[in-house]
């Protein structure tokens, strides 16, 4: 796949490569999403929101870690809903689980709806990081945890499909976003691993994960 179509799927995976696209996500992202629930901290009958899900399959696993987690993630990309949807049938007919289609820029949620926000790798594509923050701060508890993850700027640029359209940070500049939109950061982890890039060469990445809450 040219690396400005790859960009693209990552952006918002859809038509025939979206699934594929979505599977190589699952095997490369796998161990930085268990690291973000396990930071989060689960209690039991959390309200969990997540942006940027793709197809879902890590909520299963999210669900283990406290009683009566009820969650709800919003993807813009109508196939990974669709995927995530059917991953998770089971869980959404017992109404413990919902996916929805949107811009998370705009979240269709009540004010302090949720205990725990969570996106991982999702910053890159936000036109507004300022707004969507800020939005993210309304539907948050006071005393709400929020998880954002993203790859630093100077291991993400030497990723070759990032000059297609990604908005690289390093921590400093997400910090002074966090600050602006009235979220303090409580801890901060370079998280590094050893593991399969997209492109199946083993790399090593570094993910800053930082955990805020309410100011
Ligand atoms: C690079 S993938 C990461 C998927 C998953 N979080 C992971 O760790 O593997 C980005 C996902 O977030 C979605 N996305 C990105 N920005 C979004 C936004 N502002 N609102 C809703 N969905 C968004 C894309 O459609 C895609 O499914």
């Amino acid at each position: 796949m040219e690396y400005e179509v790859l960009a693209d799927q990552l952006r918002c995976p859809s038509g025939t490569d979206a699934l594929d696209v979505a599977e190589e996500m699952n095997l490369s992202n796998g161990l930085t999403n268990q690291r973000c629930f396990d930071k989060l901290r689960m209690e039991d009958h959390d309200h969990f929101l997540e942006i940027g899900p793709g197809n879902g399959v890590f909520v299963q696993d999210l669900l283990k870690k406290a009683r009566n987690i009820s969650y709800i993630g919003v993807d813009w990309s109508a196939d990974m809903v669709a995927a995530a949807s059917k991953h998770n049938a089971q869980l959404m007919t017992e109404s413990q689980v919902a996916f929805l289609q949107g811009n998370a820029s705009i979240l269709p949620f009540d004010t302090n709806a949720f205990d725990k926000v969570m996106t991982v790798h999702t910053l890159y594509f936000w036109e507004n990081p300022a707004a969507q923050l800020a939005e993210i701060r309304r539907v948050l508890k006071p005393n709400g945890r929020f998880c954002l993850a993203f790859g630093d700027r100077e291991f993400m640029q030497r990723l070759p499909f990032t000059s297609y359209g990604f908005t690289l940070y390093d921590r400093p500049s997400v910090e002074a976003l966090l600050q602006s939109a009235g979220l303090q950061i409580l801890d901060a982890e370079l998280h590094q691993e050893w593991t399969k890039s997209i492109f199946d060469e083993v790399i090593e990445k570094k993910i800053h994960i930082l955990i805020c809450q309410p100011r």
